[in-house]
């Protein structure tokens, strides 16, 4: 996670050279270990040349359902939802009721961080012990995690063998990174899977 002197470093740059910033929070509420997650708009510097994206995919755990907002200033907000209402031209009405329903607008928040902690506890204990070295996750739902400790294969052969033998999947993380080379000594591993699935994930890597 950024920290507030890494935005205000962010926020110094864009005055300089005039730059509108697309801050991606989808994961502002899966922060972990008493964190706090600091948006582009608590930033001075930053809040009115930002856009926030949001996702429910995320927030409310409701990816099928396609549903997301942004934040902006008024005059950015102006121009962006007149591109809404020529490309989408708004989201089904039903599922706007039923986000909410779910908490959005009341501030009811699902609050799932706590339980995906726990989850990221155990994928870091299996990944750690098999050789995989990693920052640990602050948050969100992903371990970026280095493999050449363990293999000297690239990634996209390293993770299809894992797939083959082990029926784990993990994500070649070379889209990742500018330098192809670089991302391919890692891969993304996802933790926002049951307890249950981590653990059977965990017995068929060690057999
Ligand atoms: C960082 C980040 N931003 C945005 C998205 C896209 O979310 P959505 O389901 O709203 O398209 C994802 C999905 O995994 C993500 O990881």
């Amino acid at each position: 996670m950024l920290s507030l002197e890494e935005l205000d470093e962010i926020a110094r740059l864009c005055e300089r050279w005039d730059v509108t910033v697309i801050s991606d929070e989808v994961y502002a509420g899966l922060v972990f270990d008493g964190r706090a997650h600091l948006s582009v708009m608590d930033v001075p510097g930053l809040r009115d040349r930002s856009i926030v994206i949001g996702s429910l995919s995320k927030s409310l755990a409701i990816s099928g359902w396609r549903l997301g907002y942004l934040r902006a200033a008024p005059p950015r907000t102006a121009v962006l939802r007149r591109v809404h209402e020529v490309t989408s031209n708004g989201t089904a009405a039903p599922l706007q009721y039923a986000a909410g329903h779910a908490g959005l607008i009341t501030g009811e928040h699902w609050q799932p961080a706590l339980d995906l902690a726990a989850r990221r506890d155990v994928a870091q204990q299996i990944f750690g012990d098999l050789g995989f070295t990693f920052q640990p996750a602050q948050g969100g739902c992903f371990l970026l995690a280095d493999i050449s400790a363990v293999t000297t294969a690239d990634c996209h052969d390293y993770v299809r063998r894992m797939l083959e033998e082990s029926a784990v999947l993990v994500v070649p993380a070379t889209p990742f990174f500018a330098d192809r080379e670089r991302g391919s000594k890692y891969v993304r591993i996802a933790f926002n899977r049951t307890l249950d699935t981590l653990r059977a994930a965990e017995r068929n890597l060690s057999r």
